[in-house]
């Protein structure tokens, strides 16, 4: 089957798809709201901290996964490891799959709805009461559809000319555009105290609510990555030769996060100037803060059509990863042609889709809560499987093709990705199930010990992390 598998027409292909799948509404939409929501700074902190600490060791944990088997998740765990477990986990992707593109085919259906408001200016008089109006009911499944359905197209066509001619054009095109938007931002009234929401770290207010941002900037992290799902994973598995993995890493978080930073440079000033303020822009925090802005702008309608179009290009080179995952799974191991996949597929999106358009707490969950979790176990999987089943393969995979900084950092970079990181995101993970269940932990008495929240999460931490360590031992453990 590898023989007969795609691979990138060019050197750069796979690094614009790559990017082309990180860039997206994660970066534009749903990083304003994520830190929005939870603090503002406070947010921005933890979150750069989990990119660079998290992000980049993870993101090469699924290239050497993907690159190594030339296979989607599920095939990847199952033919790497020959094990039954691994092979069940790897199907947890294909659910993860299905959730990310529930709610994204929907917010890709807004922006299609502001980038056609945009020629008519029909945002233009009430942008926040617009929002509220588009954003969940039946019209909104209507834009839903349309989005998924050229999300459909797209995947139709193949890996080579589908996904990296769409990919090509739309990076410079965005980073100019937020540069721009940014520029004028900053010089409205009250912009300043946006900035200083989004800039300036309340350190007292981030210790007091740790447990609970936690797992939101790490979840956000991951998802601005593409990390967690198997995109990244899949992506590389079409690589045909020798590149180095950990340039190329580097090179995609480095890039993407730079879009997230600066997106919220554009949002949070105006939302500032429009009154809005912290807290309160929810998921409507994008749209609302660049229609107004693009209301008042010269030549708004142009500039919101270029705008709106190039959201629509990102979110729709993100959302074409996601649903590669699924199609890669079903031609790969059912032996599904490539069209009986995407149009089945589709047909399963149309409908989880509608249901997240139809009802805002279900969205709220899912493009939310949900997916934070979903990505973060996905990765701990990804991680150990590296360390644990790969072991040296896995640094003979990442030092294929690398410089000599990178092949001195693959040994320890295994065992980051073996132990200590996947702890962390166990207790991320921990933390976020009981912020998401409402559960109040502790503070717990136990033989005369008494013991707080962030003690007790250490404890089932603990607990989880060792016996998945003792689990992995009995396979065919390297560390
Ligand atoms: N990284 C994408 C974005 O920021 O919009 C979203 C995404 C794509 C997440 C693919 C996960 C994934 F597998």
């Amino acid at each position: 089957m590898a023989m007969t598998r795609e691979s990138w027409q060019t050197r750069i292909g796979f690094i614009l798809a790559a990017v082309g799948s990180a860039v997206g509404l994660g970066n534009l939409w749903r990083f304003p709201w994520m830190t929005s929501e939870n603090g503002g700074a406070a947010f921005l902190l933890v979150y750069l901290g989990v990119v660079l600490l998290v992000g980049v060791p993870g993101l090469l944990a699924e290239f050497v996964i993907g690159r190594r088997s030339r296979r989607n998740p599920v095939g990847a765990l199952s033919d790497l490891s020959e094990s039954s477990a691994w092979s069940a986990f790897g199907h947890v992707f294909v659910v993860t799959a299905v959730v990310l593109l529930s709610f994204y085919s929907v917010v890709g259906g807004w922006t299609l709805r502001y980038f056609a408001g945009s020629f008519t200016g029909a945002y233009f008089g009430a942008p926040g009461a617009y929002f509220d109006s588009i954003n969940y009911g039946v019209e909104a499944v209507g834009f839903h559809l349309l989005f998924l359905g050229v999300t459909a197209l797209i995947v139709l066509r193949g890996v080579r000319r589908g996904i990296e001619r769409a990919t090509k054009l739309m990076m410079p095109a965005i980073v100019v555009l937020l540069l721009a938007l940014a520029a004028w931002g900053v010089t409205l009234d009250g912009a300043s105290e946006g900035l200083a929401f989004y800039l300036s770290p309340d350190i007292a207010f981030l210790q007091a609510n740790f447990l609970h941002i936690l797992p939101a900037a790490a979840g956000q992290a991951l998802f601005t990555l593409s990390l967690g799902a198997g995109t990244m994973l899949t992506y590389a598995s079409y690589l045909g030769e020798d590149r180095s993995l950990a340039a190329d890493g580097t090179a995609i978080a480095v890039l993407n996060t730079f879009v997230g930073v600066l997106a919220g440079v554009v949002v949070f000033p105006i939302l500032f100037a429009l009154g809005v303020g912290a807290g309160g822009g929810g998921p409507g925090a994008l749209f609302v803060s660049l229609a107004s802005a693009f209301a008042a702008l010269p030549y708004g309608q142009v500039v919101g059509v270029v705008f709106f179009g190039v959201v629509v290009l990102a979110a729709l080179s993100s959302s074409i990863s996601m649903l590669e995952i699924p199609v890669s799974f079903l031609v790969d191991e059912y032996g599904l042609s490539r069209r009986a996949a995407v149009t089945s597929l589709t047909g399963v999106f149309a409908v989880t889709g509608a249901v997240c358009a139809l009802d805002q707490g279900v969205f709220g969950f899912v493009a939310g809560t949900l997916v934070d979790l979903l990505l973060t176990g996905g990765l701990v999987g990804f991680m150990l499987f590296a360390g644990w089943v790969l072991g040296a393969d896995a640094v003979t995979e990442l030092q294929r093709g690398s410089g000599s900084f990178a092949r001195s950092l693959a040994t320890p970079w295994l065992y980051a990705v073996g132990v200590f990181i996947p702890v962390f995101l166990i207790f991320t993970f921990v933390s976020g199930l009981a912020d998401a269940a409402g559960v109040a932990v502790g503070p717990l008495s136990l033989l005369g010990v008494t013991l707080g929240p962030t003690r007790i999460l250490l404890v089932v931490t603990a607990v989880v992390a060792v016996a998945s360590f003792l689990g992995l031992r009995r396979s065919r453990s390297v560390l």
